[in-house]
């Protein structure tokens, strides 16, 4: 097998990819996104200073480190400047950055429609509200716009303007919210966005392929996580991209054999931000103290997020589904202080019946009774432990159940946010 490395949550998002990405990104040559967009919300600490990253790949404040954004991640180019500009001020000299022509747009009108969309439905799915399942609806639909078209304005305009017409009208018409954008309200700066990301633009299908050639280590950074992808996550909650697998394949346009060890980043517990099921979910008491020690509020929207127990039998679907190799624990200092942790190790249906079958179908997740196994929990701080036989013995016990239930191994386990509180097995 070659060195390189996929990297992705087993979860609904905000495993710690940002962490575990700048954790590993020195011991790689590249390192790239390939799906999602500014919907993500990637945190680093860098010189002891909280950065979120919602479009560059983590690996930015690795020195010597390609970051690509690749084919399939949907861009939003003023976002992307912004970000640039976060960087930058944090002393990242922007010189090994490539950017898709062929990666498609988001729009501002994308966000309208993900407005209205949202103001639309009976049960909310609770987006992002950053225009991401419109933009790649345009491109399923082939009416995208692409990063390559912001290099010529008449270009970009004959695209741009009848797709902006449509949707103006229909979010004239619409009960929902939203505002009209006419299309001369941002060309400009979008044109002018395009001449700085000009700089960056490449084919990266064909560097991409020629950093695998020449033997350059790649590590994929995958955005949300498994259960949010919109094959395999609990549809129609999901975001509109495959966090899975075969994302990177079609977002990259390396080929399989390029994908190396695949790790797989799950939390020590269970989140999820916005609506759908949510077997092994927590309310009250239990729930606020889980999600205050962890800080469980959105990095991208600051919305609360909704916390349980770590679920085995979504685990395991998520790494069936991607072949995962290696798990990256996370977020295991923020059980520190509980008597009792608990973890799912089979669903109960309506009819009695036990299994550890996670079908993503939201009528089924949705009746299912999680089966619970407890653990006592270790009540000491392990946020400076780095060694893995220094951990307190129920800590370990917690690991080597998770590891026995799922088959594989729990290589590495985070005890903090920051890079270095990290043990490596
Ligand atoms: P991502 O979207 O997967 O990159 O995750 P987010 O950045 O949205 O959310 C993860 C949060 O947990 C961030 O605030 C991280 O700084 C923090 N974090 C990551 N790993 C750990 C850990 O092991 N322990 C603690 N306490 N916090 C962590
Ligand atoms: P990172 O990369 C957690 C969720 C939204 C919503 C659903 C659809 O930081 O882990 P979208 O805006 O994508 O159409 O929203 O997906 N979602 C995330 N949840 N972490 C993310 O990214 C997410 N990106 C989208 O909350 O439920
Ligand atoms: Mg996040």
């Amino acid at each position: 097998m070659n060195l390189n490395a996929a990297v992705m949550g087993l979860q609904w998002g905000d495993e710690g990819k940002g962490k575990v990405i700048d954790y590993l990104a020195h011991e790689f040559n590249v390192v790239v996104r390939y799906q999602g967009g500014h919907n993500a919300g990637h945190t680093i600490y860098y010189q002891g200073k909280k950065i979120v990253l919602h479009l560059l790949p983590a690996g930015i404040f690795s020195e010597n480190t390609i970051s690509v954004i690749g084919n399939g991640v949907v861009v939003n180019p003023l976002q992307l400047l912004k970000e640039f500009e976060e960087v930058k001020a944090n002393g990242v000299i922007l010189r090994n950055l490539e950017l898709s022509i062929h990666a498609p747009l988001i729009l501002p009108v994308h966000q309208e429609l993900d407005i209205i969309f949202e103001n639309s439905r009976y049960v909310k799915i609770g987006t992002t509200r950053r225009g991401i399942g419109p933009a790649y609806e345009d491109l399923t639909g082939r009416r995208a716009i692409f990063v390559r078209d912001l290099f010529d304005k008449d270009q970009f305009y004959k695209k741009a303007k009848p797709l902006n017409d449509y949707y103006n009208q229909r979010i004239r018409t619409s009960t929902n919210g939203g505002k009209e954008i006419p299309i001369e309200s941002y060309i400009d700066d979008y044109i002018n966005a395009g001449q700085v990301l000009k700089y960056f633009a490449r084919n990266t299908v064909y560097t991409l392929n020629r950093y695998f050639r020449e033997g350059k280590r790649i590590l994929f950074e995958g955005a949300q996580g498994a259960l949010l992808d919109i094959h395999f996550g609990t549809y129609p909650f999901v975001t509109s991209s495959n966090p899975t697998i075969g994302g990177i394949c079609t977002g990259t346009g390396l080929s399989h054999k390029a994908l190396g060890k695949t790790i797989g980043i799950a939390k020590a517990y269970t989140t999820r931000v916005g609506g759908g099921p949510f077997p092994s979910e927590l309310f009250s008491d239990e729930a606020d103290f889980l999600r205050e020690k962890g800080n469980e509020y959105g990095a991208t929207t600051g919305r609360p997020r909704r916390v349980g127990w770590l679920d085995l039998v979504a685990l395991k679907y998520a790494i069936m589904i991607n072949g995962i190799d290696e798990v990256f624990i996370t977020k295991l200092d923020v059980l520190d202080e509980f008597d009792e942790i608990n973890v799912v190790t089979a669903y109960e249906t309506s009819n009695g019946e036990k299994n550890q079958i996670f079908d993503p179908a939201i009528d089924y997740l949705e009746q299912v009774k999680p089966a619970l196994h407890p653990f006592k929990g270790w009540k000491k701080n392990i946020s400076d432990i780095n060694n893995y036989n220094d951990l307190p013995r129920e800590a370990r016990d917690y690991i080597n159940f998770i590891e026995e239930y799922t088959g594989v191994p729990l290589q590495y386990i985070s005890v903090g946010s920051e890079r270095h509180q990290t043990i490596r097995r």
